[in-house]
């Protein structure tokens, strides 16, 4: 055994005598030379083979454990079986934020049609996971996986990108709200640009590189007061470290579409409301506390005037993100580099109907036929705007894109969503459904 180690490995390459090689020749003939030693070296091979899957599969576990909770081929299989299209000429989607409000809508609504999708979402508590885990449950009805991990996870990413060639991604995972930027500034840094430049890193080096969808916002507009809101006004005023991400999103997103070829549409949506919304938006929190009796904050502009916004109802966003899906070109670069100019697009995507704050409130009242204990309060110079409304004719030319739901029926929608989720229980003992003072 000792010789057979010299001979064939020798310590010093090239130290390697003729004679000895004549002699390695004779002996590899010997070998070779019966079949029973052929079926030896077939059945050594086997083992070879099999002990190296065992080892793979080892460090695989191993550093699932050390790193995160992905990886194995159990678990690339999943993620294939998912991101596999159901049609001919389907898509393969990559949603990130999928187990958000928007990401969840976006992949039914996808794979309703037949779409692969495969879900990212790190199910962070800047509002209740078990909301965003009941929204996975959904998805998992349906076969599409929700992988939990953080899109500033560059390994992840490009493992992603190597399981499965994803012809786009939809991109919505973020950073969302505006008043916690001044709680946790470095959520919305973390999320919102140095995960967008991670996730846009791995698009560009992906083959093929897949087109670009992402969900920008109506904060951009900032402290403009000219309405409605148009894609080609200047929008470098942001009022909040929230809008001023977003923004940047549009800048390092242009410059991906420059210098690597991937193909961008960035959507400025406008206040997204619906069933399975977000806990910590107005409608949904007003609802909880009219309805357990609580009062609600109302704010007023600083001269006394409603603020008032453009709500959009989920069922026409998710029109507007699939449109944008179907009609965006391919990304042109690859293995890193353009190979000509691609499409960059920014849509408004709005309801251009702005409606009052206690308008709002008045229609959440009669759909719960509760009336709620208001507190009006002049808003805070915390970054919200006063009002906002879109000219959403560019998507209406580009997308055939048409909202449809206003804000009564919508709400309508959101309350029977909420009582059938959070159930009567939720309510306050104090508060009832018929027969006091406080139904309408
Ligand atoms: N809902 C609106 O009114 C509205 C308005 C304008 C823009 N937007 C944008 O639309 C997108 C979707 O918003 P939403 O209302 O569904 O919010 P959401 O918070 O419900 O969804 C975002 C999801 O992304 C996940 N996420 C956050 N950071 C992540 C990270 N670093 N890695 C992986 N996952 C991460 C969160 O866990 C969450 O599930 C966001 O980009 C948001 O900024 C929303
Ligand atoms: C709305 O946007 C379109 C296209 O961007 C623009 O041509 C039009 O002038 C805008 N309308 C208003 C009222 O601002």
């Amino acid at each position: 055994m000792r010789l057979m180690d010299e001979e064939l490995f020798p310590s010093t390459p090239g130290k390697i005598k003729i004679e000895r090689a004549h002699t390695i020749h004779r002996q590899l003939y010997r070998c070779f030379a019966s079949t029973s030693t052929i079926f030896l070296w077939a059945l050594f091979l086997i083992a070879l083979a099999a002990s190296y899957a065992t080892f793979q599969s080892f460090v695989d576990s191993s550093s699932r454990y050390f790193a995160a909770s992905w990886g194995g081929l159990q678990w690339e299989k999943q993620v294939r079986a998912s991101a596999a299209p159901r049609r001919p000429g389907g898509l393969s989607v990559l949603v990130t934020g999928a187990a958000g409000f928007v990401g969840s809508h976006v992949s039914l609504a996808l794979r309703k049609r037949g779409d692969g999708v495969l879900g990212l979402d790190n199910f962070n508590n800047y509002y209740d996971p078990s909301l965003k885990k009941a929204r996975r449950a959904l998805l998992d009805g349906q076969d599409v996986m929700v992988v939990e991990g953080d899109i500033n996870d560059a390994r992840l990413l490009a493992k992603l990108f190597a399981v499965v060639p994803f012809t786009h991604v939809m991109h919505l995972a973020a950073q969302a709200g505006v008043r916690y930027a001044i709680e946790n500034p470095a959520s919305y840094v973390h999320s919102n640009i140095a995960g967008l430049v991670t996730l846009l890193e791995a698009c560009k080096s992906a083959d093929p590189q897949p087109a670009v969808v992402w969900a920008s916002s109506s904060s951009v507009y900032g402290l403009n007061e000219e309405v409605p809101f148009s894609e080609s006004d200047l929008t470098d005023r942001p009022a909040s470290l929230y809008a001023a991400t977003k923004k940047a999103g549009e800048e390092i997103t242009h410059t991906y579409n420059h210098i690597y070829g991937l193909s961008i549409t960035g959507l400025r949506f406008f206040t997204v409301y619906g069933p399975w919304g977000r806990p910590d938006m107005a409608y949904f929190s007003f609802t909880r506390n009219i309805l357990q009796g609580k009062p609600i904050t109302v704010y007023r502009g600083r001269s006394g005037t409603d603020l008032a916004r453009d709500f959009t109802f989920i069922d026409d966003i998710v029109k507007g993100c699939v449109a944008s899906l179907d009609t965006a070109e391919r990304s042109t670069g690859s293995g890193g580099r353009k190979s000509g100019p691609s499409q960059y697009r920014i849509f408004n995507l709005g309801n251009t109907s702005p409606v009052t704050v206690p308008a709002l409130v008045g229609i959440l009242e009669r759909h719960l036929r509760v009336k709620a204990k208001q507190k009006v309060l002049e808003m805070p110079g915390n970054g919200d705007v006063p009002f906002t409304h879109a000219n959403i004719s560019l998507a209406r030319a580009e997308l055939g894109y048409q909202p449809t739901t206003n804000l009564e029926a919508g709400l309508k929608k959101f309350v029977k969503w909420y009582l059938s989720y959070y159930g009567y229980k939720a309510r306050n003992d104090e508060v009832t459904r018929t027969g006091s003072a406080k139904i309408m």
